[in-house]
């Protein structure tokens, strides 16, 4: 429903009217429109962008219902360094977040805002993230000056006029975006709006709200994600005893029909996504893995004494380059139709490629920047933070309770970074106190999720650290209480499907061979699989694997899971980077784990996969 200024809501939640207007009153749009949610509405949307050379229709042959957007190239990826956690005092964001006194922050958004819609739209998305009416949901509301928000938002979130039905007049978090490029009257739109120098993310934890300013792009713009599905309700989880984290959550079935819900913690472009969808290989038949979600899982401690989790978005917003029908079967079938494609290469018939989709490079392409491309011209053809936008429902092996308003029964949580080096393939915690440390100091190499450098090892604990909406020593306390509070809480696991051989060779085939390292996680939790113990925690030994239909030799297997002692100390060293910065607040018991660990690290022997099972 499109309305001018002064014509009646379609709603009677008057903080919800009132606070419309005001943003109206700041960013003087020259219409507002009410998002109802509805496909007619996202259609005209989608061709209005078409019409205005936003989108590309997709050959409806190939790709039905389907566009391609090509962002500016300043507007690529999550900016970080302009995330900025606003609460009202310093100490309460912490030394791994950027802080801003929320009223000088508030000034300088407020010059930013005034006006910034000018010549455009104002549009209103009321949207649920999880099941409308589930226990564990909440509602925001986005104002953005973004059509390419609005339908982004409609696959990836639940929108429109249910949503304002549920909300009634109850509380909701106020999101508010502008792409920050007011039209002159008369002035040409550009296909990307942006403003390439000024970019503001910016949360205001203690008030809920979000202000976003400068990018059209992903974590950026779509603000049920990362700033609220995250960032916020890191912060309503720490203040009402429940958990917000960057996991993926899916359901493994066994041979003798057992079912088991594991969630993972991987960093971003880390393989959520594909673990989340796995296929395991043919050789282990009767193991079989559905999908709840790929990025985002609130977890609530249920009255049975566990935690329970739901994946609060309905949508995929998934890396492309590298996803293949060999890598990602699932994720394919995900894509094949209703699908926004963002900064991949378009082909001569109207589909889409990039990096890693076909063996064989297309003779020809319109790369992501809209330029002629050709193999071997030196440039990539997509971004390598091009994604897909594509709603959860079309996955071919959705787990059957993915929209169960309770949730999901967790046993396990599994936390793994990109690393090439000294992290084996799998081990198992001691305790929940143990795992929340190995969490806790987790590293990985950077990827193309974030504006910045590429490949450098960073801590990122729980892969939270961008996303962690107040201080991360109290998130570790956080962690240390539910493990405390629940009667079962899940047992944890740490994986590196990254490691590096010699020649720079990833050791481990990954993909649907992670089932082998999922067959054994889900049989230790059960209390069947077999483990050592090492230094690190319990570990499985080659023949605790299945490796039916895959050579693995044991000289490989120990490249794999060797603790190498000196990159072990370097590694414990490297943890003090964020200890130190943490110190003031650090739980105590992650200290001590500390020194337990070091203490192990001088245990002989240093293959410990070889060593021989403890008596069951
Ligand atoms: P965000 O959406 O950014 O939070 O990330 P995600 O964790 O969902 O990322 P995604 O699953 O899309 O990761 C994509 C990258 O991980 C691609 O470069 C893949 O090739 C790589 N990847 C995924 N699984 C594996 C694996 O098992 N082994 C290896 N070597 N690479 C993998
Ligand atoms: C990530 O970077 O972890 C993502 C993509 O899932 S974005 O939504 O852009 O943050
Ligand atoms: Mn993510």
């Amino acid at each position: 429903m499109t309305v001018g200024l002064s014509a009646s809501p379609p709603t009677t939640n008057h903080r919800l009217v009132e606070w419309v207007e005001s943003v109206a009153a700041l960013c003087k749009p020259d219409r507002i429109r009410w998002c109802d949610g509805s496909q007619e509405e996202y259609d005209a949307l989608c061709q209005q962008m078409v019409d205005s050379g936003t989108f590309i229709r997709l050959n409806p042959e190939k790709r039905p219902d389907s566009y391609l957007c090509r962002s500016d190239a300043s507007d690529v990826a999550r900016v970080e360094d302009r995330t900025f956690i606003c609460s009202l005092r310093r100490e309460d964001a912490g030394p791994s977040n950027n802080w801003v006194a929320p009223a000088a922050m508030k000034s300088t958004l407020t010059s930013l805002f005034d006006g910034s819609m000018s010549g455009r739209t104002m549009y209103v998305i009321p949207f649920s993230m999880g099941p409308i009416g589930s226990p564990i949901s909440q509602i925001g509301v986005e104002i953005t000056d973004s059509p390419y928000v609005v339908v982004s938002m409609r696959i990836m979130t639940r929108i429109g006029a249910a949503v304002l039905d549920a909300l009634g007049n109850g509380e909701f978090v106020q999101a508010m975006h502008s792409v920050g490029m007011p039209l002159a009257p008369g002035q040409a739109d550009v296909p990307w709006p942006c403003d390439p120098v000024n970019k503001y993310i910016v949360h205001f934890p203690e008030e809920r709200s979000i202000w976003s300013y400068g990018s059209g792009y992903g974590g950026n713009a779509l603000l049920g994600k990362k700033c609220f599905a995250l960032r916020i309700a890191s912060v309503m989880g720490r203040d009402e005893g429940w958990m917000a984290e960057h996991m993926l959550i899916l359901g493994v079935e066994s041979p003798a029909g057992q079912k088991t819900y594991v969630a993972a913690a991987f960093p971003s472009a880390c393989g959520k996504t594909n673990f989340a969808m796995l296929i395991p290989p043919a050789s282990m038949p009767g193991w079989k893995v559905t999908t709840i979600g790929d990025d985002i899982a609130w977890i609530k401690p249920g009255t049975d004494g566990r935690l329970y989790a739901i994946n609060p978005e309905n949508g995929f917003f998934g890396v492309a380059p590298g996803t293949s029908v060999q890598s990602n079967p699932n994720a394919m079938a995900s894509i094949r139709a209703n699908t926004i494609f963002t900064n991949v290469a378009l082909t001569p018939d109207g589909d889409i490629w990039w990096e890693g989709m076909t063996e064989e490079e297309p003779a020809s392409l319109i790369d992501w920047t809209g330029r002629e491309w050709t193999p071997g011209c030196g440039r990539k053809a997509a971004h390598p933070n091009a994604r897909f936008t594509a709603p959860t429902r079309q996955c071919p092996v959705l787990d059957p309770r993915w929209e169960d308003p309770q949730g999901v029964p967790i046993s396990a949580f599994i936390f793994g970074g990109r690393r090439s080096t000294s992290i084996p393939l799998v081990f198992q915690s001691f305790s929940w106190t143990h795992g929340v440390y190995l969490a806790a100091t987790m590293g990985s190499e950077t990827t193309a999720a974030a504006v910045g450098t590429v490949g450098t090892v960073r801590r990122d604990p729980m892969a939270m650290l961008p996303f962690c909406g107040y201080h991360m020593a109290d998130y570790f306390h956080h962690w240390l209480t539910m493990g405390r509070e629940v009667l079962s809480p899940p047992r944890i696991f740490h994986v590196n499907w990254f490691r590096k051989d010699g020649q720079g060779e990833f050791l481990w085939p990954g993909f649907g061979d992670n089932m082998r390292v999922l067959a054994w996680i889900v049989e230790r939790v059960h209390g069947r699989g077999h483990a050592v113990e090492s230094p690190l925690g319990w570990m499985p030994r080659h023949q605790d694997l299945d490796w039916a239909g895959l050579d693995m030799p044991f000289a490989r297997f120990d490249e794999l899971m060797a603790v190498d002692r000196d990159l072990w100390r370097q590694e414990v060293a490297s943890q003090d980077d964020l200890f130190f910065q943490l110190d003031d607040r650090l739980p105590k018991e992650l200290a001590c784990e500390r020194q337990l660990l070091v203490s192990r690290l001088w245990r002989s022997p240093t293959v410990w996969h070889q060593a021989p099972a403890i008596p069951e």
